[in-house]
């Protein structure tokens, strides 16, 4: 067998498997596009396996785990996750590699006990005892250049489960959170595309069927994981993800939480001859007429459960129509009622209709299972059948729409006071965010803005606006030349943190290296450094005008140099706002103060006072607003 390892980062491998043919992951979950094991291993001093795999892929894992070591040693296997789909193989690598040390939670190492019978002195004997590592929360584990620090993670998926997080390649290994169904098809980095098509769905109804009934451990992990700058997420199912992570992270916290991703109606039907779903039908078009954006309809017994469950999920507001079937709910109805409270689901609107012809009692039946779910609020008298929708039930359908559609909530209207400067409207301006770099001496130093703009195109003159109180100006107005680079999107946000929120006059930054795999300080032509990571091109400039705007210096600049530094694309402010700012963890939404809407500082008190000033991000009180 040929291996197929496939390279993360310099000296990180994914080392797993696909597995096409399984039909039904778990026994439950149908995977139509197949499912991978994640397996992964990073070369170093010491070399560190990150889990094993499902006994399906072990042939490919062990030719793929042989090729990379070249007979060199296993030293660790970290297992995040005792599930047999991660450690089936974890019983022959014992075998095939003695004197391996495996590092685990006590839970962890409990259940290997338990899978495997290695305990000491138990089943295959003292000398078949695996080396185990016991770690707990905050232990780290040094390979050499590496160093991973453990989380646990309980009930993400099972009770031993825990994450590690490694600081020099930054990687998040994350066990099955942001995991996805789905055997990996040649790209294993999530695209852009990713994020919108059938990963995601796969991923949502991964998490909300495997994982989606524990949501609050999942939100403490989340709380766990959110201080930590991470450039890649390598789940145990699915892709790796590296660009965009916070679109993914507040999917996570908006599934973990039970907070609809789209406010907006689904209906699950069951109906035998066809007259329950007609009647779905005219509710799903009254509802569209009342301008209801992406109403979804689904056959109970075409669609399975765990497609319904993802679905309620996603939406705010679920219809439930099903027909009378031995005086009860018709089974395929029952079945997905059940599993949506096998999965403790919370906080979603419902309404019933109900089918019979001549003891119509589902709707009873259904209300009475529903109204039982945490925080489920139920809508309006249940609409009922007899056989089939006729002319003169119409208006009981349109009723229910008329009363869905009022529920529904809405984006607020904007409120705006005559004459008022709301400042939310200034982040709407599609202006990019820069590295403005200058040079006092032998000191460079260097600041982000989000003004620099092309003046004229013959001869080619930009402007840029700098904060006045910040060092660099200082010293254009000293030296009269600067570099602007452009930053791209996949710019983390430790690099804004590091030339945003602190002053070159107190810290040296560019001391050094931001990032030890980044390519570095370069100059141009006139001695500054430009884009030492994350540029994708840079102007140099040299002033020859400038006007004292108060607050800000306004600079005319000619160009005397411009270089393109690759085809990223540029940041956008919005952009920042939306995918690279971190949001603030679970645990802000509980304190009491006032929070930054540029940069998420937190001022705790009942009082911001009228003159205060973000000690991170420089913005004056107007920035603030309340917490809760
Ligand atoms: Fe992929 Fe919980 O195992």
């Amino acid at each position: 067998m040929a291996h197929n390892e496939r390279l993360i980062t310099d000296g990180v491998y994914w080392i797993g498997g696909n597995d096409r043919r399984l039909s039904v992951f778990e026994g439950v979950y149908p995977s139509e596009r197949g499912v991978s094991y994640n397996s992964y291993l990073a070369l170093d001093e010491k070399n560190v396996l990150l889990d094993t795999v499902d006994k399906a892929v072990g042939g490919v894992f062990f030719e793929n785990l042989e090729f990379l070591l070249k007979g060199k040693s296993l030293d660790y296997a970290i297992i995040h996750h005792m599930e047999p789909d991660h450690s089936a193989c974890l019983a022959e690598l014992l075998l095939r590699y003695p004197a391996l040390t495996v590092v685990c939670t006590e839970k962890s190492a409990a259940m290997i006990g338990q899978f495997f019978n290695f305990q000491a002195g138990a089943g295959g004997g003292a000398e078949r005892a695996p080396r185990i590592r016991i770690v707990k929360e905050g232990d780290t584990l040094s390979s050499g250049r590496r160093t991973y620090t453990f989380a646990e993670a309980p009930m993400v998926h099972w009770p031993e489960v825990m994450v590690s997080y490694e600081s020099y390649d930054r990687i998040l290994y994350s066990a099955d959170a942001f995991g996805s169904f789905g055997a990996i098809d040649g790209n294993l980095f999530a695209d852009e595309a990713d994020y919108a098509g059938v990963w995601l769905d796969d991923a949502r109804r991964y998490y909300t069927n495997i994982v989606g009934k524990y949501g609050p451990q999942v939100l403490a992990a989340l709380d766990k994981i959110a201080p930590l700058d991470i450039a890649m997420i390598c789940p145990l199912h699915g892709l790796v993800w590296r660009k965009n992570l916070n679109f993914f992270l507040e999917k996570y916290r908006r599934w973990a939480s039970y907070t609809p991703e789209d406010n907006t109606v689904l209906i699950a039907y069951s109906s035998v001859y066809g007259n329950t779903e007609n009647a779905v039908n005219v509710l799903a078009a009254a509802l569209a007429d009342r301008g209801v954006k992406k109403i979804t309809v689904y056959d109970v017994s075409a669609t399975r459960s765990d497609v319904i469950v993802s679905e309620v999920f996603r939406c705010s507001h679920v219809v439930f129509a099903a027909t009378t079937y031995n005086a009860g709910i018709f089974i395929k109805m029952d079945e997905a009622l059940n599993d949506i409270k096998a999965h403790q689901i919370r906080d979603r609107t419902a309404a019933f209709i109900e089918n019979g012809s001549w003891a119509p009692v589902s709707g009873k039946l259904m209300r009475e299972l529903v109204s039982a779910l945490p925080g489920w609020k139920i809508l309006g008298d249940t609409v009922t059948i007899n056989s089939s929708l006729k002319e003169a039930g119409r208006p009981s359908i349109e009723k229910l729409a008329d009363t869905i559609a009022a529920d529904l909530p809405r984006a607020p209207a904007p409120v705006h006071e005559k004459n008022a400067v709301d400042i939310p409207a200034f982040f709407k301006l599609s202006y990019g965010l820069f590295l403005l770099t200058v040079r006092d001496g032998e000191k460079d130093n260097g600041c982000i803005i989000n003004t620099a703009v092309q003046l004229t195109d013959t001869p080619k003159r930009i402007t840029i606006s700098v904060i006045k109180a910040n060092y660099t100006d200082e010293i254009i107005r000293k030296t009269g030349i600067f570099n602007v680079s452009v930053l791209s999107a996949d710019t983390p946000f430790k690099v804004f943190r590091h030339f945003g929120f602190q002053s070159g006059r107190t810290a040296d930054k560019f001391a050094g290296p931001l990032d030890p795999k980044g390519p570095g300080p370069a100059r141009s032509a006139n001695g500054l450094i430009y884009a030492p990571v994350y540029g994708n091109a840079f102007i140099s400039g040299k002033v020859i005008d400038s006007k004292d705007w108060g607050t800000h210096t306004l600079y005319v600049a000619e160009v005397t140099e411009a270089a393109v530094l690759s085809n990223e694309p540029s940041v956008t402010y919005q952009y920042y706002a939306d995918h690279i700012k971190p949001k603030p963890p679970a645990s802000a939404a509980k304190k009491k103060g006032w929070v930054c809407k540029v940069c998420g500082y937190i001022h705790e008190g009942e009082e911001l006072p009228p003159d205060f000033v973000c000690p991170i991000c420089n913005h004056g009180a107007d920035a603030f607003e309340k917490l809760g």
